[in-house]
């Protein structure tokens, strides 16, 4: 199996398998955003018609993926990437009449209050989501009884309790502080007293992802890569998947 073949798991993630992995490493932004889209998936429904934020959209896949197969209407959301390369990946996806491309700060969210239904977030949060005031400001634009879902890089034992391996801090040094476990994430939300129904914990199979992920790239990702097997423990690192519904009175 070449490693790009091993980015096609239709018996695992068969929404994913519908899309060429070479087409999703050509967006590349980090680790599979789709087989983190659709485990979220799991813990967040969505239903055709609803308006969604991809909050942190990067290029644009995890918004064509949430267009085609859910049927929802998209506000494509990011901060680094430039609107027309997002939406010349909708466009030629055939979504961009479904994808609306937005550029900003999640922590400044140029919308109005409730307009969402629901609110995803693929591997995005870390650099902005452990900020208290972050939650209650993103929830703002959230519809209450709408649903919130992220994934984020997670480190099962969690940096603040346990002090992160050398190998983590040698390849993204202080940034793996940001890196928290499932059990910090829902601690983190429930004390916004804001959202309820919090689920969180880490993707199953999160390390042998990133790391199928990671060779597929060759020998560029070699660093990654000696991080990801720096411990045989299979789920010592990965993704956490958060979920939460905003509560519908604040008291
Ligand atoms: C690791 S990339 C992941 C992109 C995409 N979700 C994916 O999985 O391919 C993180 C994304 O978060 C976005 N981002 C970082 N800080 C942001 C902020 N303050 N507001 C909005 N987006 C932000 C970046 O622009 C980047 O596209």
């Amino acid at each position: 199996m070449t490693p790009h073949e091993s980015l096609l798991r239709p018996d695992r993630f068969p929404l994913s398998s519908r899309y060429d992995p070479t087409w999703l490493l050509g967006l590349d932004m980090g680790p599979h955003p789709l087989w983190q889209l659709e485990d979220l998936l799991t813990l967040v429904s969505l239903t055709p018609g609803q308006r969604v934020l991809d909050l942190g959209c990067g290029r644009g896949a995890t918004s064509v993926f949430l267009a085609q197969q859910c049927g929802v209407e998209v506000v494509a959301f990011d901060l680094w990437i430039e609107p027309a390369e997002i939406r010349a990946v909708v466009d030629a996806a055939g979504v961009g009449d479904r994808v609306t491309v937005v550029h900003g700060d999640a922590r400044s969210l140029p919308f109005e209050d409730g307009e969402f239904d629901a609110i995803v977030s693929i591997d995005a949060f870390e650099y902005f989501g452990t900020d208290v005031h972050f939650l209650p400001g993103l929830l703002r634009v959230l519809r209450p009884g709408g649903q919130v879902g992220m994934t984020t890089p997670a480190l099962r034992d969690d940096p603040y309790a346990v002090h992160p391996p050398d190998a983590v801090l040698d390849l993204v040094g202080g940034e793996a502080a940001a890196w928290h476990s499932p059990g910090w994430w829902a601690t983190h939300w429930g004390l916004t007293g804001s959202a309820d129904g919090i689920t969180a914990r880490m993707q199953e199979g999160g390390r042998d992802h990133w790391l199928r992920w990671s060779r597929a790239h060759g020998s560029a990702s070699a660093r990654e890569i000696a991080m990801l097997e720096s411990d045989a423990d299979p789920d010592w690192i990965g993704f956490a998947l958060v979920a939460a519904t905003k509560r519908s009175r604040a008291d």
